[in-house]
């Protein structure tokens, strides 16, 4: 019998979260039950006013807004715990069942976590050790295995071309090189769309590791026909063949990708003498308001997951299988990345094309 559920919202914000809360609360309400709303992931509940009551009229108006109105965070894994001994090292313990009492103590029956791989796997052992939690999928990478799609990877894809438009009328004007650096940690889902619907000539991505060779011939080829400008974009998870991924910063908590952008620019100035410039899209790809297609995944997505929580499915995620929104079991979930299929019929339209690949 359930009359209490919580909602919190993990890792790296993604357009349509504040549409998923509205859904959940909506929703529940409409079933008689009350929704807590806790703050920052799971940090709120060890934390004063970290639990939040909400209503109709706290979740009013927000589909459309970017961000999370419960705040989020991509450090803190309950599962790891930093305990900083005095004058000693970091070490790191499981918290998972001070979460599990926190949630009891508020009189939480079942918890919505949403999140990208990370929350998942933390759902998936708060789950195993007999928590009732129903996830839902979200990150602008689409890289969870298990649904078709995570919404807020639509918004971020149209994020891209535009600034591409903007690109080539620069490079043009300057018959420059623009390599542009896309998000995507392993799979290189934006890179591809978006580069595809910017008209980029060279698209480099995690799944295909890329020849520098290959790069330069495809933009001296491209100069050689009186075209003298050209538009890269770049995975911030892609690297050379035979390399690695570039990390800018490899402190605690998760590594951050970044500056292959740069590097490429430096490699096609040096193998074809032409001129370069390269910038990071970076975050800009996270923010703002969620398109049309990611407030409407976002909604079934937390009705579903409302749905399962009424019909006792714990242990699972909502998963859209078109025209579907189904449960998978959060295992299957997390148990790989989804990369992008390199025979798939979006690869084979980039190759029909001409567009290299950096292979
Ligand atoms: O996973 C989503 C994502 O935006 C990645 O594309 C990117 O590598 C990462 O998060 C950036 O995280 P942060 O916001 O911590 O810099």
């Amino acid at each position: 019998m359930i009359r209490r559920i919580a909602v919190n919202t993990g890792g790296g914000d993604a357009p349509g979260l504040n549409a998923v809360i509205r859904a959940v609360v909506l929703a529940a309400d409409r079933r008689g039950w009350e929704v807590l709303g806790i703050r920052d992931s799971y940090d709120g509940l060890f934390e004063k006013d970290g639990v939040v009551k909400l209503d109709r009229r706290s979740v009013r108006g927000i589909t459309h807004l970017g961000g999370t109105i419960l705040g989020t965070t991509n450090r803190g894994n309950p599962l790891r715990w930093p305990v900083k001994a005095e004058d000693g090292p970091v070490t790191y313990e499981d918290h998972s069942d001070a979460v599990i009492e926190a949630l009891a103590s508020h009189g939480i029956d079942a918890l919505i976590a949403i999140g990208g791989d990370g929350s998942l796997a933390i759902a998936h052992s708060l789950a195993e050790k007999g928590l009732k939690i129903v996830g839902v999928p979200k990150t602008i990478d689409n890289d969870l295995a298990a649904t078709q799609l995570t919404f807020g990877f639509t918004t971020a894809v149209e994020t891209a071309p535009d600034a591409i438009d903007k690109l080539h009328s620069t490079a043009e004007a300057h018959e420059r090189v623009m390599v542009v650096e896309l998000m995507g940690r392993h799979a290189g889902w934006i890179a591809l769309y978006a580069g595809l619907a910017g008209s980029a000539d060279v698209i480099l991505i995690p799944e295909i590791p890329y020849d520098m060779e290959s790069v330069c011939a495809k933009i001296q080829a491209r100069y050689r026909r009186g075209r003298n400008f050209a538009i890269v974009v770049v995975a911030e998870g892609a690297f050379p063949a035979g390399g690695e991924p570039l990390f800018k910063q490899k402190s605690a908590g998760q590594k951050r990708l970044g500056g292959m952008a740069e590097v490429v620019a430096e490699g096609i100035t040096a193998g074809t003498g032409r001129e370069t410039r390269s910038l990071v899209l970076g975050h800009l790809q996270r923010g703002g308001s969620p398109n049309a297609y990611d407030r409407l995944l976002a909604l079934r997505f937390g009705t579903a997951a409302v749905r399962l929580v009424g019909e006792g499915q714990f242990g699972c995620m909502v998963a859209l299988d078109p025209p579907d929104v189904l449960a998978v079991p959060l295992a299957e979930a997390i148990a790989k990345t989804k990369l992008v299929p390199l025979d798939g019929d979006v690869v084979q339209t980039a190759r029909a094309m001409g567009t290299c690949l950096g292979d």
